[in-house]
């Protein structure tokens, strides 16, 4: 396996091949937690893994030198994925200096014992003299917490980007042009979606300063390095910071006893007369960390559920407050179910999209227990009124 992106820099991480649940989010193909040495008279290691896999991260780098000589821990992100394994690292190079900045540091007195660490806190732009390499950090607050942190090697043009670029995505390979594009970009897109998407506008601004940078080669913290393609993840996240949408309808809907699941049908037959894209998602099939990678850039969704103790289904009240919390933007809406003795479950629906801020492309579409034919005509009207919708993008 290559693992040099540089002349000073190899690549040390893990490959969690194993995972498939990272907080929620469903990895059906892994992932890696990527660290990087950097040489220098006064080597860094720049991040470390989870803890259970800090064993590997030491072999790594015990390959190319003493862990004595590691002079900086350079710690961008205290989230556990990448800093989880730093106490364990701090005992075993016992003449590293934590490299991080203010909020960091907080952050990590308040998930390990730092009393007894050599920390040295560094504000943006600052450098550091590796002796032969120069690092440099920049502050890119949110993505993907308030203390997050890249840093830059000037020599050689090689950002490390932490989350920002990220797949979660195992595999044999470590750089881009080495993987199949299109499960990389697919990865890519799911994970800005699950992980980054809450925080567009400073991305957006992250992507202005750093896009500026001379890079050569942009390292993220999971999947794979952009040596290559980089061009490519770049457009990609600017369309998603704004959630730019496609000519597309999503459907989403959970049901009781069918009636819910006919009248999305019916909806999915009004879309599917025009040229908009569609995607049909029934929660008793579909994950969360799928829904999330298709809201992103719809134009428009519906979304479903039958009335069910005054309220509706958990599984979609589960799946509405996930898609809250990661705010998608731009967004246009309508919600339908049936009911039976009292339509209360539109009302929730339209709560939801209401604090979502999502514009409502009419009233709620209910049904007395079963659609008739009418009312089913009814569904492929509203089909047809959300590809209008979406062609308009
Ligand atoms: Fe990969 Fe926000 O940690």
């Amino acid at each position: 396996m290559n693992t040099q992106l540089s002349k000073s820099v190899t690549w040390v991480g893990y490959v969690d091949w194993a995972v498939r649940d990272f907080h929620g989010y469903r990895t059906p193909r892994g992932s890696t937690y990527n660290a990087y040495l950097v040489a220098g008279a006064h080597p860094a290691l720049i991040d470390t893994v989870k803890a259970p896999y800090v064993d590997s991260l030491l072999a790594h780098v015990r390959e190319r030198l003493p862990l004595e000589q590691i002079a900086y821990l350079v710690c961008n992100h205290a989230e556990p994925d990448h800093a989880g394994g730093l106490a364990q690292v701090v005992a075993a190079c016992p003449n590293a200096t934590v490299i991080c900045n203010k909020k960091c540091a907080d952050a990590l007195r308040h998930h390990f014992d730092t009393s007894t660490w050599k920390m040295r806190l560094v504000t943006d732009g600052e450098t550091l003299d590796l002796g032969g390499c120069t690092l440099q950090f920049f502050d890119t607050p949110m993505v993907h917490w308030p203390e997050s942190m890249a840093t830059y090697l000037i020599e050689e043009q090689v950002l490390f980007s932490m989350d920002a670029f990220g797949q979660h995505c195992a595999g044999p390979w470590r750089f881009d042009d080495e993987a199949p594009m299109d499960v990389v970009m697919a990865e890519a897109k799911t994970y800005y979606a699950n992980i980054v998407m809450p925080y567009g506008r400073p991305v957006a601004a992250v992507l202005e300063r750093l896009g500026a940078l001379p890079l050569q080669i942009v390292a993220p913290s999971h999947g794979v390095i952009w040596r290559s393609h980089f061009a490519q993840i770049l457009e990609a996240y600017q369309a998603w910071v704004v959630c730019r949408p496609a000519r597309k309808v999503v459907i989403l809907f959970s049901t009781m006893w069918d009636s819910t699941r006919a009248m999305a049908q019916a909806m999915a037959e009004g879309v599917e007369e025009t040229a908009a894209d569609l995607r049909l998602l029934d929660l008793d099939a579909v994950h969360d960390t799928e829904v999330a990678a298709e809201v992103l850039d719809c134009a428009c969704l519906a979304v479903g559920s039958p009335t069910l103790n005054q309220g509706i289904m958990p599984r979609l009240a589960s799946t509405l407050t996930y898609l809250r919390g990661l705010k998608p933007v731009g967004k246009a809406g309508i919600v339908f179910g049936s009911y039976g003795w009292a339509a209360r479950g539109v009302d929730e629906m339209t709560h939801y999209l209401q604090t979502m801020q999502i514009t409502s492309l009419g009233e709620a579409v209910t049904c007395r227990f079963r659609p008739d034919a009418a009312m089913l005509e009814k569904c492929r009207e509203t089909g047809r009124v959300l590809a209008r919708y979406a062609l308009t993008k």
